[in-house]
């Protein structure tokens, strides 16, 4: 048995051949890390220069590090936010800091004021934006599960078995909570921003909006002829968990029919991250799926790029399933799927550098290839197939989740949704 659905592969670019199931390997694979992206686009020789300026979010943790010493290598200027400055100091490291080109600013996403301050003082350092990738996220999981890890061999083991390529411990969580052995991991008691949304979707989706909302007249005069502005936003293939409810983003509306359900937040968060990518592209870039024209006059334009960045061990998010990483680790029909974080953050890299994708946007993007639509459509127990859902792409609910994310950060609408045009 393959870990990996092979039935039709939706994976096209440079390096799609290397996610196929015979050519994985787990953690230092062919697959490629982002530092290698950068030198297959030729930009190890620090070419891009510190005149072009970056924008990660989350550098504390996991692949948002990773990102902006890739980035960095170009010879960028990279600002990286964090709640914790410290943490994201340690994260980065003196040799990147000592660079002069690295810079941290504070942005907690549980706070739309903080957003607010995070993109004032980033002006204050900067006139020029070029690239925003908008990585960080929180995942409002779970629970004491190291006692329960042999159910997770016995318990609803076809997900187990069939759909191994994303976070396993996802996959066997979501087993347990259907078990019928009355073990509920999901049902968390459910938090809330400072502002009053649900946590994933306000962290996840909101925050990041907010952040582009602030500092998109920065990427659209930084937008040259040559590189067009780009905003990264790293969804997950999660986004197959769940649709995204407009009506009830904070799940309050009926919770004896819909009660809370954090994986579910957490899957409409990550379908939020792709909505907001493809409204970029229409509203800046020049439509969903529009590329560049040949001899066209050029205007200053902003791309948007969704990301899934594969499955990788991340300490922070994944910290509540050390024995669920632990026992994926020791199967070795799993462990190949999983990445390193260097690898972890290539797909977000070469959605920032690539040539390929120049003039064109609204993508959704894994394995460092263009993915189209999953074989096997949406679904928490299709997850794990390459590419994405059916319901990834919805023009009516991008619009409108634009609409009502300017009125929750409180934002004047000054875009044109309907006709899909920016003033
Ligand atoms: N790990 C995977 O296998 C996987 C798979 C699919 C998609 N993804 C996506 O990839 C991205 C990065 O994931 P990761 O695994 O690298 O995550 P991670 O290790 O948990 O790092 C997440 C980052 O987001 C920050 N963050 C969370 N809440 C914040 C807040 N309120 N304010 C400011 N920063 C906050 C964290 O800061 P702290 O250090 O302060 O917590 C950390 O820097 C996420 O968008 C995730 O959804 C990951």
């Amino acid at each position: 048995m393959s870990p990996v659905s092979q039935d039709s592969f939706p994976l096209t670019g440079r390096y799609a051949e290397r996610n196929r199931s015979e050519n994985l390997a787990g953690p230092g694979d062919s697959r490629p890390t982002g530092l290698q992206v950068i030198e297959d686009e030729g930009l190890l020789d620090g070419s891009w220069g510190a005149d072009k300026v970056c924008l990660v979010t989350g550098v504390s943790a996991g692949i948002g590090p990773e990102t902006v010493r890739a980035l960095a290598a170009t010879g960028a200027t990279v600002y990286g936010t964090a709640r914790d400055l410290d943490k994201a100091r340690a994260a980065l490291g003196q040799e990147l800091l000592a660079t002069g080109r690295v810079h941290v600013l504070l942005m907690d996403q549980v706070d739309l004021a903080s957003v607010r301050s995070c993109a004032a003082e980033f002006r204050k350092h900067s006139n020029r934006l070029n690239v925003m990738v908008n990585n960080a996220a929180v995942r409002n999981s779970f629970l004491p599960l190291a006692p329960l890890a042999p159910i997770f061999y016995f318990s609803k083991i076809r997900s187990f078995l069939f759909n191994p390529r994303i976070c396993l411990p996802i996959t066997i969580l979501e087993s347990m909570k259907t078990n019928g052995r009355g073990i509920q991991v999901m049902n968390t008691p459910q938090s809330y921003t400072k502002d009053g949304f649900e946590l994933q979707f306000g962290t996840n989706h909101l925050s990041h909006f907010l952040l582009f909302h602030e500092l998109r007249d920065l990427l659209l005069a930084s937008s040259t002829p040559d590189f067009h502005s780009r905003v990264v936003n790293v969804s997950s293939a999660a986004h197959k968990y769940s649709p995204l409810d407009l009506d009830d983003v904070n799940f309050t509306a009926s919770p004896s029919t819909r009660p809370y359900d954090g994986w579910a937040a957490y899957g409409a968060s990550k379908t939020a991250n792709i909505y907001m990518t493809t409204q970029i592209e229409r509203l800046f870039g020049g439509g969903h799926g529009s590329s560049g024209e040949n001899g066209q006059q050029h205007e200053k334009k902003i791309h948007g790029y969704a990301v899934h960045p594969g499955s990788f061990v991340s300490p922070n998010l994944q910290k509540h399933s050390a024995a669920e990483m632990a026992a994926a680790h020791a199967d070795p029909r799993f462990r190949k799927i999983f990445a390193d974080v260097q690898q972890g953050c290539a797909t977000s890299v070469y959605a920032a550098v690539s040539a390929a994708l120049e003039g064109r946007g609204g993508l959704y993007l894994e394995g460092c290839s263009e993915a189209g639509p999953s074989p096997s459509g949406d679904g928490m127990e299709n997850a794990v197939d390459y590419g994405h859902g059916n319901w990834a792409f919805d023009e009516a609910l991008e619009k409108r989740l634009w609409e009502r994310s300017l009125e929750w950060v409180g934002a004047a609408a000054d875009h044109d949704v309907t006709s899909g045009t920016h003033q």
